[in-house]
């Protein structure tokens, strides 16, 4: 099933969180799916919404986190009322609100983990390094993960034949809440935080992205006593981007000039180890391949 494919919840929302794409991107963007035959378009809201949001709330209320007491189908009724009263391409953080409003979290310090273009090992990551928490373990984060879905335009009722692509929207619907979960999740952000970023790519630390954007205007120098950047590439390269190198320099130098305390590492051993768990094959899983690592305050 390609929805999967391109609609990967906080990821899909980090790869489009521009807002006034260039004509250029438009016109690489038709020709893609020209190419693919692949119309974004045609993917309406995931079937059976309803059942797999209300269900996964009370998934997370009764297993995940059982001192939690909110009422699963107070939430999906909020949820309901923001999208399908709004028109499909419209739909705002403000419209949330109340959904937001009827799930309050409070999360424990030196927990939280962000990451950008780095989901995969971050899944492993926070698998393995159970203390970690990222967007997806929060209530909204792990009802909507990997969900699709928008109202339809005249009518009420969600639109399960199609939605608006992102780009076509001013406030899509599904952009709109990721948008405002990252923003919740990064005011909450306390103690010491780590950042997953991928060395392999220009641009690791990408304004455009949800973190880059979103999440990081909304840390607390106050709350927050570290900010620990990880860089991670692929064990087969390319190593375009390090500690010192590239845009993650640019990251830094926000963090500083916003008063964070930060460390900065390319060569974290558990990351290595957790990468060469999955591919030991590659020569860089051969004993400790000697990187630097930056501290500063
Ligand atoms: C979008 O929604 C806002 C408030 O919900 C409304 O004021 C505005 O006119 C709408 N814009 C469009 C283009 O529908
Ligand atoms: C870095 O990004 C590339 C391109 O998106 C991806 O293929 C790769 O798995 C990422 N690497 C890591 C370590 O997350
Ligand atoms: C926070 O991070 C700093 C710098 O990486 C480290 O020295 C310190 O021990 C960390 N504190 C906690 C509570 O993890």
């Amino acid at each position: 099933m390609h929805r999967q494919s391109f609609l990967r919840g906080t990821e899909a929302a980090e790869t489009l969180a521009f807002s006034k794409p260039s004509a250029f991107f438009v016109i690489w963007f038709i020709v893609l799916q020209l190419c693919t035959g692949h119309l974004r378009a045609q993917l309406g809201t995931t079937p059976n919404i309803r059942h797999i949001v209300v269900g996964r709330c009370y998934a997370y209320v009764t297993l995940v986190n059982p001192s939690l007491r909110f009422d699963c189908e107070e939430i999906w009724r909020q949820f309901e009322e923001a999208v399908i009263h709004q028109s499909s391409c419209n739909v705002t953080v403000e419209d949330y609100y109340h959904m937001f409003k009827a799930m309050p979290q409070i999360w424990p310090c030196n927990r939280f983990l962000f990451w950008s273009k780095t989901r995969t090992l971050m899944h492993s990551y926070a698998a393995v390094f159970r203390h970690f928490w990222t967007l997806e373990d929060t209530l909204v984060g792990y009802m909507f993960n990997d969900l699709i879905w928008c109202g339809r335009d005249e009518d009420a009722g969600f639109d399960f034949s199609s939605c608006p692509e992102w780009l076509a929207c001013r406030n899509h619907p599904v952009y709109s809440l990721w948008r405002q979960a990252s923003q919740d999740f990064a005011e909450m952000a306390c103690g010491n935080i780590t950042v997953l970023l991928n060395g392999s790519i220009v641009n690791a630390f990408n304004r455009k992205s949800m973190f880059g954007s979103v999440e990081l205007d909304s840390l607390n120098p106050e709350r927050v006593d570290y900010v620990n950047i990880k860089v991670v590439t692929n064990l087969e390269g390319p190593h375009i981007e390090s500690c010192s190198h590239g845009s993650i320099v640019d990251l830094i130098h926000i963090l500083q000039s916003r008063g964070f305390h930060w460390s900065c590492t390319d060569s974290d051993q558990s990351l290595m180890m957790l990468q060469c768990i999955q591919d030991p094959t590659q020569s860089s899983c051969q004993p400790c391949a000697n990187r630097k690592s930056l501290t500063a305050e």
